[in-house]
């Protein structure tokens, strides 16, 4: 039941600090010194084999691969490709013993992820399985599960679910960063610390989350939203554009920030609304370059960025800030404001929050 929330999506946002913290526990041994998989019976030597990871997933559990793509190249330096399973299964994918296949999925029953994995076993792949659904078709034929503690997800909209797949990249990414002791020790616990930590951040910005609504309002009658970001900021606005235009049907799109000249910005125009992200720091001048930019086409920028970045304010319209946090975890923080700016809009509007229309939540034929 809704818990005394309105929607089962409002619900389920407040439950991702629950749903991280059940989905760490266990996951790190005695000392918190380290990562542990107990289910994971991969040899050194298997480790070693790889040359090659790929994800493969659908829709919201495709932009938890682009984040974790981002995470264990960084933290294993093992090259990583991420691709969508209706077009992975249709063509001719590179993959082989020596690739770590990774299918993501809530349901664990989309029909063209279980396709892909089913295809990439027959190449001779090992599948490991992020999913949230014991049993599942996935979980039963993949060759190694990581279930996410997510518990079970109501709304069409994919919120914790999604939170909880990321979570488990960069655990999976530390991991193996551990086996392969590809990153310093200092950086390892700095990791091991941060990633603590989430759950109580998470809840810091959900005390807040009132300041949000009113954006909403501002919103709610644009015909396109844009969300731009770099680095890791990138997929967080791939993410925050699908539920936008999930659950309130207005248009948007998410841009890398420097493709903007390659295009998009001649549909910048007076009033247009641009959410931008900016907590890379390798990248935030380039960033405020970019608002720049769109600010001098007259667009309205709400800038979402980390707390420690108060002068923002000179250059974007509205601030949004998110606790700190070490620069590969802003991921897990960044995409609260966006899920709640999503679910204000579709409630202002008077959608249906919880069942958009066209759409099911899972989608097990093709
Ligand atoms: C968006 C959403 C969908 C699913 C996609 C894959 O909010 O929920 O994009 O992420 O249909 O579903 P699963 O993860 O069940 O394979």
């Amino acid at each position: 039941e809704k818990n005394g929330y309105d929607h089962f999506m409002l619900k389920e946002i407040h439950e991702q600090p629950t749903a991280l913290q059940k989905t760490m526990t266990g996951r790190f041994n005695k000392e918190q010194k380290s990562v542990e998989f107990d289910e994971l019976q991969w040899s050194n030597q298997q480790v070693e084999q790889w040359d090659k990871v790929t994800i493969v997933a659908c829709g919201t559990a495709y932009h938890a691969g682009l984040i974790g793509k981002h995470v264990i190249e960084e933290l294993t330096r093992i090259p990583v490709d991420v691709e969508v399973a209706s077009e992975f299964r249709y063509r001719r994918p590179i993959v082989n013993e020596k690739t770590l296949v990774i299918v993501v999925s809530q349901s664990g029953e989309t029909a063209d992820t279980l396709a892909a994995l089913r295809q990439s076993q027959h190449l001779g792949a090992q599948v490991l399985a992020i999913t949230n659904v014991v049993g599942s078709s996935i979980a039963r034929e993949a060759d190694e599960v990581l279930l996410t503690m997510a518990g079970p997800e109501i709304a069409v909209a994919s919120t914790k679910a999604y939170t909880t797949q990321v979570l488990t990249f960069y655990l999976l990414g530390i991991y193996l960063a551990e086996r392969k002791q590809s990153v310093s020790q200092e950086y390892h616990d700095q990791l091991l610390e941060s990633i603590a930590e989430i759950p109580n951040k998470m809840e810091e910005i959900l005390e807040h989350s009132s300041s949000i609504r009113w954006y909403s309002e501002s919103i709610k009658d644009a015909n396109s939203v844009f969300f731009i970001g770099r680095g890791l900021d990138f997929p967080v606005s791939l993410e925050g554009s699908l539920k936008l235009k999930e659950i309130s049907y207005i248009h948007s799109e998410a841009y890398a920030a420097g493709e903007l000249k390659h295009g998009t910005l001649a549909l910048i125009e007076e009033g247009t609304p641009i959410i931008a992200l900016i907590t890379q720091d390798e990248v935030s001048e380039k960033m405020l370059g970019n608002i720049k930019e769109v600010k001098a086409r007259g667009a309205q920028v709400l800038g979402v960025a980390g707390e420690e970045k108060m002068n923002i304010w000179e250059y974007v319209d509205e601030c949004c800030y998110i606790p700190n946090t070490l620069s590969i975890m802003t991921p897990l923080l960044t995409v609260i404001p966006l899920q709640l700016i999503s679910y204000y809009t579709s409630l202002a509007l008077g959608n249906d929050v919880d069942k958009p229309r066209n759409l099911a939540k899972s989608v097990t034929v093709e």
